[in-house]
């Protein structure tokens, strides 16, 4: 799937070392379908050439005002017209000291100055630079003028130093752009969501879990950051990454078996909405072995097992009503083997929630792709088979008129 379909970015490259990683993240925005069209400043050729940037994006680079190959000799007000956003990567903090004053000596700011898009700035720079009062002001300023500021991140830096300034990796700047276009339908709201198998441990080194990724939980907390939403993630073992981490607007709780999910999960009810998307393991270990159990000859230990709690069905206990509606609104999911609307709805009804969604398998673990049943009291409607992150940002869309 791509979600960058049909929009035209200007790209922008200042003057700094992490102009090197500008050609993976122009390419990352192509791959989304994104075109891209690409603008340098004089410093920023120093660390990348336009022959590059032509190369990969197959647009010819503009670095300059007064380059006549424009038939109205106006590059600054043509180019952002076309545009749907200026992404600038990297921004520099001379960059962005002049772009906060509305000064326009070259290209790149002459068409931010001139541009009616948006603008999204990946700043770069040295952690001193980062921290000095002048940068910082830019920084507020721009924000203060409607202008995202896309990290930076703390971390290693080209001049040997660690701290803030680091520019996102292209990948996380990619993710922020594809954000920045989706619908705002959770502006403000908290978002919980349960992701990902549990482990039940056995001994030290054994224990019983299941098939789950986490793949679909992970989809719905990217597509709950990408509407807005602050998102709590609370996750079983699975070795995949926090999604739109950079945003700072998602917290995330790794756990290891069902109890231990269970806790994470009550102690954050206080959201708008809980999705319960992790595979619990329904039965935990009686009475884990502390040291690992020898094989001792050919007998087979017995296990006994315990149930453990129902981490959804708690969570729904506690459900309030605030403005005639539940609050928090809770999504149950359901694999069935067979009659799946039947089962799931029984599902619904039993643990007293608003609405589950059935995977329609049978390919659903692992994959990633999957389509969805999403059934309410009004009755069930057919989410068709596509990617996870698809299918999450319709059930959002859906949740959010819910709420
Ligand atoms: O009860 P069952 O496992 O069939 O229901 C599935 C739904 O309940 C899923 O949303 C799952 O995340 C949730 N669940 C839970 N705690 C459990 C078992 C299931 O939250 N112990």
């Amino acid at each position: 799937m791509q979600s960058l379909i049909n929009k035209k970015i200007v790209l922008g490259i200042s003057g700094g070392i992490a102009a090197y990683k500008t050609p993976e993240l122009a390419r990352l925005l192509m791959q989304e379908g994104a075109s891209v069209q690409v603008v340098m400043t004089e410093a920023a050729q120093q660390f990348v050439t336009p022959v590059t940037m032509q190369a990969l994006t197959g647009n010819p680079v503009f670095t300059s005002q007064w380059d006549n190959s424009v038939g109205n000799n106006m590059a600054h007000i043509e180019l952002s017209r076309a545009a749907d956003a200026i992404v600038i990567a990297p921004g520099s903090a001379d960059l962005m000291a002049k772009l906060s004053l509305g000064l326009a000596d070259d290209l790149l700011s002459t068409l931010c100055l001139a541009r009616d898009c948006p603008l999204l700035i990946a700043p770069a720079m040295n952690k001193q630079m980062w921290e000095h009062a002048a940068t910082q002001r830019s920084a507020e300023r721009l924000s203060k003028d409607g202008v995202t500021l896309l990290g930076p991140a703390s971390g290693f830096q080209a001049c040997g130093e660690v701290g803030m300034g680091r520019m996102l990796e292209p990948v996380g700047i990619a993710e922020q752009v594809i954000a920045f276009f989706q619908k705002k339908t959770l502006l403000g709201k908290k978002v919980l969501i349960t992701a990902g198998p549990t482990f039940e441990a056995i001994d030290p080194v054994r224990g019983i879990t299941n098939h789950s990724s986490g793949k679909m939980g992970f989809a719905i907390a990217r597509a709950a950051l990408e509407a807005g939403a602050d998102v709590h993630l609370v996750a079983g073992p699975c070795d995949l990454p926090t999604p739109l981490e950079a945003t700072g607007r998602i917290t995330r709780t790794n756990v290891v078996s069902a109890k231990e999910m269970h806790a994470a999960t009550l102690a954050a009810t206080n959201c708008d909405v809980f999705f319960a998307v992790a595979a619990v393991a329904d039965w935990g270990i009686a009475k884990p072995a502390k040291e690992k159990i020898k094989r001792n000859g050919k007998e087979a230990p017995n296990i006994e097992f315990v149930a453990n709690p129902d981490i959804l069905l708690d969570v729904a206990k506690a459900v309030k009503t605030k403005g005639g509606k539940p609050h928090p609104y809770c999504v149950g999911f359901a694999a069935e083997s067979t009659d799946l609307e039947k089962h799931a709805d029984e599902k619904r009804k039993r643990k007293g929630i608003p609405m589950i969604v059935g995977n329609i398998g049978p390919d659903t673990f692992g994959s990633d792709l999957n389509q969805l049943l999403v059934i309410d009291a009004a009755g069930s409607k057919k989410i068709a088979k596509a990617e996870k992150l698809q299918l999450a940002r319709q059930l959002i869309q859906l949740v959010a008129k819910k709420i």
